[in-house]
Parts: C-alpha cells; sequence; structure tokens
C-alpha cells in the first residue's frame, strides 16, 4: 500500500519509522511519504492561509498549494482521506474498507480547515472521504491523520507478526473485547476468574462472550442498538 500524507507539519510523522509501521516500511509492504505544504507555495513568506470570504474568526488554508500538491500525489485510483471534525466518524469497518486500497492520500488541515472547493474539485475527479476520529476538536488533522492510519496499516496482509490477534480485538465482531489476564494467578489478592484456569475451551469460550456483551452494554450501548 501506498500512503501518502500532505503537511505543513512534517515532523509530526518522524514517528512513523518506528514500531511495526516502521518493520512495514522496511519490509516493502508499506511505501509511506510525507509532503510539506509548504513546498508548493510560490511567495516568499511561504504562505498556506488567507482570512475567510464573508469574515469570521480564524484562517482557512488556501487553494492553490494544495492543488498543486495534490495533483502531483494523487494516482488514478487514489482515496483522498480528509480528516475533519464534520466528517464520518472513522470505525474499524472504515479501517477494513480502506486498508484494501492501493493508494491513500490524507490532506491534514490546519486553522479553521481547507478552501471547500479543494475537496469539491477532487470529489468531482476521484474518491474523496471526510472523516473524523471522534466527536471533539483538535488542532489539526495530523493526529488524526496518525490514528487513522495506524488502524489501518495493520490490517494490512502480513503486517502483524500474529495476524490471530486482529480476529478477536474490540470492534472486530461489534462488541468490546473481554477483560485479558496473565501469569501470576493471584496478584494483590486479585485473582484469575477460574474457568481461565479450568482448560475448559467451550467454557472459556462462553465466558469471554458474555463478558464482551456485558462490557458492551455497560459502556457502549450505542454498538449494541447497531
Ligand atoms: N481535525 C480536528 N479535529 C478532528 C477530528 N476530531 N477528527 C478528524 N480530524 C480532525
Amino acid at each position: 500500500m501506498r500512503i501518502d500524507i500532505v503537511t505543513i507539519f512534517p515532523a509530526f510523522f518522524d514517528v512513523l519509522d518506528v514500531s511495526l509501521i516502521g518493520k512495514a516500511r522496511e519490509k516493502g509492504l508499506l511505501d509511506l511519504r510525507v509532503h510539506d505544504l509548504r513546498d508548493a507555495t510560490t511567495d516568499r513568506h511561504r504562505t498556506v492561509d488567507d482570512t475567510p470570504y464573508g469574515g469570521g474568526a480564524g484562517m482557512v488554508m488556501k487553494p492553490e498549494p494544495w492543488g498543486a500538491t495534490l495533483d502531483a500525489i494523487l494516482g488514478d485510483d487514489a482515496v483522498l482521506v480528509v480528516p475533519t471534525p464534520s466528517g464520518e466518524v472513522f470505525r474499524q469497518s472504515l479501517a477494513r474498507e480502506l486498508a484494501q486500497e492501493k493508494q491513500l492520500v490524507f490532506a491534514c488541515g490546519r486553522y479553521e480547515g481547507i478552501d471547500q472547493r479543494v475537496i469539491d474539485h477532487y470529489a468531482a475527479r476521484g474518491r474523496v472521504r471526510l472523516v473524523s476520529i471522534g466527536d471533539y476538536v483538535l488542532n489539526g488533522g495530523e493526529v488524526a491523520s496518525m490514528a487513522m492510519i495506524e488502524a489501518i496499516t495493520r490490517l494490512i496482509p502480513g503486517f502483524m507478526g500474529n495476524p490471530e490477534s486482529l480476529v478477536e480485538e474490540s470492534h472486530e465482531d461489534g462488541l468490546l473485547e473481554y477483560p485479558i489476564y496473565t501469569k501470576p494467578a493471584i496478584w494483590r489478592d486479585l485473582e484469575v476468574p477460574p474457568v481461565l484456569l479450568s482448560g475448559n475451551h467451550g467454557a472459556v469460550a462462553a465466558w469471554r462472550k458474555e463478558q464482551s456483551l456485558e462490557r458492551t452494554r455497560e459502556r457502549r450501548p450505542d454498538l449494541l442498538a447497531d
């Protein structure tokens, strides 16, 4: 998979050299490129923002640097992902969908956002997804992109050392994951639930399912309603 990130803060993404994403890049599973939006500016101050038409607080990202940068990056089959608090909510199902793509381009806006015509222009020519990682406001799309990239790339075949671990996680079956334990069997007077020491695989599976349901009912009833 190829992932391009456009940002005015390329340094945010230096951490993508470490951990499993770094390994995937070394293995050639992931071709990840970070682009500085300011490289496409033509003025001395490398200006990427201006005041909003119609008035209002804050600044808006100018369309020209975005157009020049995205024209140079977007392949025919690319999906342009624009992180924004006004987008559709990012869920595991969208991560699974995007993990199938050949190229994802993340357009990280700052300030009040990107001139709407950039979205409209590329939506008329290809696939654009406006995506929110949750109902809160970040200072820009960088952290949101990082979260999405981590959720998506770990689903690329060959990415995880042990792909079995993907099967039983929270959200894979629409429920939250059951509680997990390791040795010792007693820690600070707290015991591991005896069923997990029983060796009875059927009983363990039933207990885990019940725990998943109970947790989901308690913490995320909205998931059960879905
Ligand atoms: N940019 C600012 N806030 C955001 C959010 N919640 N999700 C995605 N992008 C954002």
